[in-house]
C-alpha cells in the first residue's frame, strides 16, 4: 500500500478538535483504575516504594508508549486491527504485526467482562449513599454492607447487566453523538467532588499519616511481584496496550500535537490517582482500618466518611455516579477497537457489532460476578476467575502489547512517517526514541523476567 493511499479520515468520523481528544483520552485513562484499583494495590504492596515505581513506569514507559499509540492510530486512521496490518504493509515489514491488534482486541474484551461488574458496585452505592445506608456508620457496618452486596449473586448481576447496556448504548451511537457530550460536564465535576474530598481528608487529623504511606520510599517493602503490579498498572491506568488510544488516535485531527497532549492526558490521569490515594489513606487511618484491605477499600473507607460529613448524603451519591460515568467513559473505549473492526471488516452495522460484543462480555463477566461468592473457592493457583483475569489481561497481555508497539513504532516503522506525525524538536524526538526503543521494553523484560523466575537475578535476592 502506497503512502498516497492511508486516509485522510476515519471511516468511524474525527473528533471535532483536539480537546475533544483529551476529553475522549482522559475519559477513557480516568476510571476505576485511579479511584479503587491504585489505591488498594498501593495498600497491598506497602506504598511510597510502589508508588514511587508506579511514577517512574508512567514517565519512562507509559507516556513514551502513549505516544506511539497515538501516532500508529492517527497515521492508520482504522481500528487497531486494521491499522497494525496497514502499517505493516507500508513499512513493508511481516504481516504478523497485525497478533498487536488481534491480541488487544481481546485483551479489551476481557477486562470489559469484569470492569462493568465492578462499575456495576459503584451503580448499587449510588442509591445505597442517596438512600442514607452510611449516615453515622461505624467502620463495621461500612465494611458489613460491603461483605453483603458481594455476597449476593443475583444483585451483582442485575448492576452489572445495567452498566454494560450503558456502554452498549454509547458504542452503538459512535462516539462523538454519545459520550462526549455528557463526559464534557461530568469530567469537571468529577476533579470538583475530588478536591472537595480532598480538603475532607485534610481534616481527619490523619493527612500527613496518608502523605507518608504514598510517599515516604523505603524499597525494603517492595517485592518484585509489586513491581510487577506497578508496571502492568501503569499500562492500565494509561489504557495502554491494547490499541483503545491507538482505536482514539485514529480519530484525533491531523494539526493537533501529540506530544503536548499525551502530556495533558497523562498528567490528570496521575492527579487523579494520588488524590484518590491521598483521600483513602486518610480516612483508612483516621478509621484504623487496613490499608492492605484489598478491592474493598474505595467502597468501605469513602462511605464511611460521606456518613459523618454535613451534606454527606447526597455528596456521597454525588460522588458515585462521577465514579459510574468514570467507569463508563472508560469501558466505552475498551468496546471501540473491537467493535471498529467489525464494523469495518464484517461491514455489520455499528448497534449490532455492540450489541454482539456487550452480550458475550457480559456472559463472560458472570464468571467474576461468581468470584465473589458462590465460586470463591474455586481457585487456581489461589486465585479466582476475577483474579485471573486481572492478572492476565493487567499484568501480562497489556506490558506485552504496548512493549510490541513500542518495538513497532520505535524500530520497526519507517522513521520519516513517524517524524511527520510527531513534529517534536530534535532533542524531544531523541529522548522520545530512546525510550520507546530501549527503556521500554528493557524495563519490561527485566520484571517479567523477575517475577517468573524470582532467583533470576542474584543480586535482587534481598528484595524478594
Ligand atoms: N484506564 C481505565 C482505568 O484506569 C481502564 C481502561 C479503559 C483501559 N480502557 C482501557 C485499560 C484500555 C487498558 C486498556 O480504569
Amino acid at each position: 500500500m502506497s503512502k498516497a493511499a492511508m486516509a485522510i479520515e476515519s471511516v468511524h468520523g474525527t473528533w471535532r478538535n483536539r480537546w475533544t481528544f483529551v476529553l475522549a483520552a482522559t475519559g477513557s485513562a480516568v476510571g476505576l483504575g485511579n479511584i479503587w484499583k491504585f489505591p488498594y494495590i498501593a495498600g497491598e504492596n506497602g506504598g511510597g516504594a510502589f508508588v514511587i515505581f508506579y511514577l517512574l513506569c508512567i514517565a519512562l514507559i507509559g507516556i513514551p508508549i502513549m505516544v506511539a499509540e497515538v501516532v500508529l492510530g492517527r497515521h492508520g486512521r482504522h481500528s487497531p486491527i486494521n491499522t497494525m496490518r496497514l502499517l505493516a504493509q507500508e513499512s513493508e515489514l511481516h504481516p504478523s504485526w497485525v497478533i498487536v491488534g488481534w491480541m488487544g482486541a481481546l485483551a479489551g474484551f476481557l477486562i470489559l467482562t469484569f470492569y462493568s461488574v465492578i462499575a456495576g458496585w459503584s451503580l448499587d452505592y449510588i442509591f445505597k449513599m442517596a438512600s442514607g445506608t452510611f449516615s453515622h456508620a461505624t467502620s463495621e457496618q461500612a465494611g458489613k454492607e460491603f461483605t453483603e452486596l458481594l455476597a449476593n449473586p443475583l444483585k451483582l448481576t442485575i448492576w452489572h447487566t445495567i452498566f454494560m447496556v450503558l456502554a452498549v448504548v454509547v458504542i452503538a451511537r459512535g462516539v462523538n453523538k454519545g459520550l462526549s457530550k455528557a463526559i464534557r460536564i461530568l469530567m469537571p465535576m468529577l476533579f470538583v467532588l475530588l478536591f472537595i474530598l480532598f480538603g475532607f481528608s485534610l481534616s481527619t487529623g490523619a493527612f500527613g499519616q496518608a502523605w507518608d504511606f504514598l510517599f515516604a520510599v523505603d524499597f525494603s517493602k517492595l517485592k518484585l511481584g509489586g513491581m510487577l503490579i506497578a508496571l502492568g498498572h501503569a499500562f492500565f491506568t494509561l489504557s495502554l496496550g491494547l490499541g483503545a488510544i491507538m482505536a482514539y488516535g485514529a480519530y484525533m485531527p491531523k494539526s493537533a500535537s501529540i506530544g503536548r497532549t499525551v502530556l495533558i492526558v497523562a498528567g490528570l490521569d496521575t492527579l487523579v490517582a494520588i488524590l484518590a490515594g491521598l483521600i483513602i489513606f486518610s480516612l483508612v487511618f483516621a478509621n484504623g482500618l487496613e490499608a492492605a484491605e484489598g478491592p474493598g477499600l474505595m467502597f468501605v473507607t469513602l462511605p464511611l466518611a460521606f456518613g459523618n460529613m454535613v451534606m454527606g448524603q447526597f455528596l456521597g451519591m454525588l460522588f458515585f455516579v462521577l465514579v459510574t460515568f468514570a467507569a463508563w467513559s472508560s469501558a466505552i473505549s475498551l468496546l471501540e477497537p473491537i467493535v471498529a473492526w467489525l464494523v469495518e471488516s464484517l461491514k455489520i452495522r455499528r448497534m449490532f457489532a455492540s450489541i454482539l460484543i456487550g452480550a458475550l462480555a457480559w456472559f463472560i463477566g458472570l464468571g467474576t460476578v461468581f468470584s465473589f461468592n458462590i465460586w470463591s473457592d474455586m481457585t487456581i493457583w489461589d486465585k479466582t476467575v476475577f483474579d485471573m483475569l486481572d492478572f492476565l489481561t493487567a499484568n501480562i497481555m497489556l506490558p506485552l502489547g504496548g512493549v510490541l508497539i513500542a518495538i513497532f513504532a520505535g524500530w520497526k516503522m519507517n522513521e520519516n512517517i513517524i517524524k511527520h506525525e510527531l513534529k517534536l524538536s530534535r532533542f524531544s524526538f531523541k529522548l522520545w526514541r530512546a525510550l520507546v526503543r530501549v527503556v521500554a521494553p528493557v524495563g519490561v523484560v527485566l520484571i517479567f523476567i523477575n517475577t517468573m523466575w524470582p532467583d533470576f537475578f542474584p543480586w535482587l535476592f534481598e528484595l524478594n
